[in-house]
């Protein structure tokens, strides 16, 4: 399964963060795709919103990760491997300890080195289109990637008036 939309706007893509936001659980990895200033920080921040966070969402392209607390007692973690050169560098930051604990992970340029994938994630990929408008589409690895999909993508449909682009 694999789900497609359109946003037109920064205001929407933040609302589909929202959407996604609201359907994440303690320990949900998500990677984010795209080229610079695709919205993948955009979007994060309304997953942050959804998840009670109450600190402004920065890039964190300089500091490679980012912590918050959520309304439930969680933490939200979003890291930005672009400045990282070598897979090597993973295990500095201790990515993977990280990821596999209980804080949701999201993770901009997530798919940056192949061969560090985690079993279990949900992938949304951004694209330039005419415009402000972007692409978003949904792909997933592993159980919880794949139930995390399929509500995925019901959320932001719903959140997106029904528009896809394609499903
Ligand atoms: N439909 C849209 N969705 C998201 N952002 C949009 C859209 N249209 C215009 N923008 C603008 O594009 C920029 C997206 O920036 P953002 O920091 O989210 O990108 P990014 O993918 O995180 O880039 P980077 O790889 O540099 O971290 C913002 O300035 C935002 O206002
Ligand atoms: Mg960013």
């Amino acid at each position: 399964m694999t789900a497609a939309l359109l946003s037109p706007s920064p205001e929407q893509t933040e609302l589909l963060g929202a959407a996604l936001g609201a359907v994440l659980r303690a320990g949900d990895v998500v990677l984010l795709t795209g080229d610079l200033g695709a919205g993948k920080t955009q979007f994060t921040k309304g997953i942050a919103h959804a998840l009670g966070v109450r600190e402004a969402v920065t890039s964190p392209t300089f500091n490679l990760i980012l912590e918050y607390d959520t309304a439930n007692g969680g933490v939200l973690r979003h890291f930005d491997l672009y400045r990282l050169e070598d897979a090597d560098e993973l295990g500095d930051i201790d990515y993977f300890g990280l990821i596999e604990g209980e804080a949701i992970s999201v993770v901009e340029w997530g798919d940056k080195f192949s061969e560090a994938l985690p079993l279990d994630y949900l992938l949304v990929a951004f694209a330039l289109d005419e415009g402000d408008a972007r692409r978003l589409s949904l792909t997933a690895a592993g159980e919880r990637g794949a139930q995390l999909l399929a509500e995925a993508r019901t959320a932001l449909l719903a959140a997106n008036g029904g528009g896809a682009l394609y499903a």
